[in-house]
């Protein structure tokens, strides 16, 4: 019972984070073609990171209460970087805000300067669970797999 339930919060925690992820690339190439777009699916991001907040929420509190313990210094590092895309997110966030309210030239390149730094921090925390998404897509694949196979059986 309790298998099947942390198997379920895997799997909505799988396709909560591929749709932030979709949502992150869509922002990325709607910011060199539509304006428009750009601010929609970037409210769609905040949107999908603040549920991703929720979702880790009881980890983040768990491990903060842990920070001056012992503490793994992987997981120590995690809590370090997911606190500072925390803060980065926001700021890219509320420049954005600004930006689509007010022609303000100073706060464009501060929300671009975000942007970089916000994806150098994703991509450190993909691949700190890199293991984890590794054994989601395996999973997933052989799902698949499984599903093909009494179709071609009966063939
Ligand atoms: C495009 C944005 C993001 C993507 C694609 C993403 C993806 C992931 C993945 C694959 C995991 C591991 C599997 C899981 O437990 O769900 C994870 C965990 C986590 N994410 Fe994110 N994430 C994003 C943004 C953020 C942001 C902005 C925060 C802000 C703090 C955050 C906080 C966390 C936390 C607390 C965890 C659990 C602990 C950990 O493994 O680091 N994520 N995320």
């Amino acid at each position: 019972m309790q298998n099947r339930r942390k198997r379920s919060k895997t799997r909505i925690n799988f396709w909560q984070d591929l749709m932030t992820f979709i949502l992150f690339l869509a922002v990325i190439f709607t910011a060199f073609s539509d304006t428009v777009l750009h601010q929609w699916s970037g409210a769609g991001l905040v949107a999908a990171v603040f549920i991703h907040l929720g979702l880790h929420w009881r980890w983040f509190v768990a491990t903060g209460r842990r920070f001056t313990k012992k503490l793994p210094h992987r997981i120590r590092l995690k809590l370090i970087l997911n606190l500072a895309m925390l803060v980065v997110f926001l700021l890219l966030s509320c420049s954005g805000i600004i930006v689509a309210l007010i022609y303000a030239p100073g706060v464009t390149t501060f929300h671009i300067v975000c942007f970089y730094l916000f994806a150098g921090l994703l991509a450190l925390h993909l691949a700190l669970n890199w293991k984890w998404i590794l054994s989601q897509l395996l999973h997933i694949i052989s799902i698949l797999s499984r599903q093909k196979k009494p179709i071609l059986g009966k063939i």
